[in-house]
């Protein structure tokens, strides 16, 4: 399938949901491959740079691992260090950087500025996380939720907290798929009104079910997925104490998971926040498939950069 070929993935919504499901599939054989010690090396020789301007490790690690692992090399480069800290523009950093590299992962602040990058450089770049969105975390996520629970459509998924950039991709990830999705957000953390309508527009369109409300019981009743996410994201650090107030009631621990499917699984993009957003018997207890959610993004990455780059 050579569709995705030099395409960004910025946000879920620029893609077919026929396109999630084949990169879905693609991550499921390169994990059946590694766990079989399958190897191949498809994109030998090619150059993945790896632009961070917060801080990352699994996202890091699993792109750099999984580019070695394809044949390929992983360059990290650090905001501070590139001319782009002493002022050079996004726009002449992707227009140099395009005449080496074959892709390019970004993780940033503002959507604007991988918008911006996207928009000169002339090789496919991957969002690391933005302010509003987790693309690559979703997937991975999707690919779990699937491992664990079947299927994606009908299935039910509770998100509790603050409504930041996961929250957004796995409403429009969710909305794709036919999952029926819960937010369980306090007024003053809800999500970002256009992600509301785009994700409603997608939802009716396959029949997911949406909903957001502020109260947390009735928000988790009949889930087969709970997730959450910290209360303070990167770059929100100075809002952290009115934060742990508005959100007190969301945590996630034993008494409101009770009250999900006996058989819900908990689910939490790390890194976790024991005692604020959930509690260490949850994230560390039978439900929870945090480490697998991990795992996947090696899987999923890869199989996203085959698409792209391959
Ligand atoms: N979940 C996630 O993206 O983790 P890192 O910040 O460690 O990359
Ligand atoms: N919402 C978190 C996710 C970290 C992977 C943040 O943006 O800091």
């Amino acid at each position: 399938d050579e569709k995705l070929l030099n395409h960004d993935f910025i946000r879920l919504m620029d893609y077919q949901k026929q396109d999630l499901f084949y990169l879905l599939e693609l991550a499921g054989q390169m994990k059946h491959n590694w766990q079989a010690g399958i190897h191949s090396k498809p994109l030998e020789g090619r150059v993945l740079g790896m632009l961070f301007m917060k801080p990352s490790t699994r996202t890091r690690v699993s792109f750099e691992t999984g580019m070695s692992q394809l044949g390929g090399t992983g360059i990290y480069l650090e905001a501070d260090q590139l001319q782009l800290g002493r002022g050079e523009t996004m726009a002449d950093t992707a227009t140099a950087l395009s005449g080496y590299l074959d892709g390019m992962l970004i993780r940033t602040f503002s959507q604007d500025m991988i918008d911006t990058f996207a928009a000169h450089a002339t090789i496919p770049v991957i969002n690391g996380l933005t302010d509003m969105y987790h693309p690559c975390q979703v997937l991975a996520d999707l690919q779990t939720i699937r491992e664990m629970k079947g299927a994606l459509k009908g299935v039910r998924l509770t998100y509790l907290g603050d409504s930041n950039n996961v929250a957004h991709s796995l409403m429009i990830g969710a909305a794709m798929t036919g999952m029926d999705i819960t937010i369980g957000t306090p007024d003053h953390c809800r999500p970002d009104e256009g992600v509301i309508q785009k994700a409603s527009v997608i939802a009716g369109n396959s029949g997911s079910k949406m909903a957001i409300t502020s109260e947390p019981v009735s928000a988790i009743r009949g889930a087969d997925v709970v997730y959450t996410d910290v209360w303070t994201s990167m770059g929100q650090e100075y809002e952290q104490t009115d934060r742990q107030q508005m959100l007190e009631a969301y945590q996630v621990n034993a008494a409101l998971l009770s009250e999900a499917k006996h058989d819900a699984i908990f689910m939490h993009c790390l890194p976790a926040h024991r005692g604020e957003e959930v509690t260490a018997d949850v994230i560390d207890g039978k439900q929870s498939v945090v480490f697998q959610q991990a795992e996947n993004r090696l899987h999923a990455q890869k199989a996203l950069m085959m698409a792209l780059m391959g």
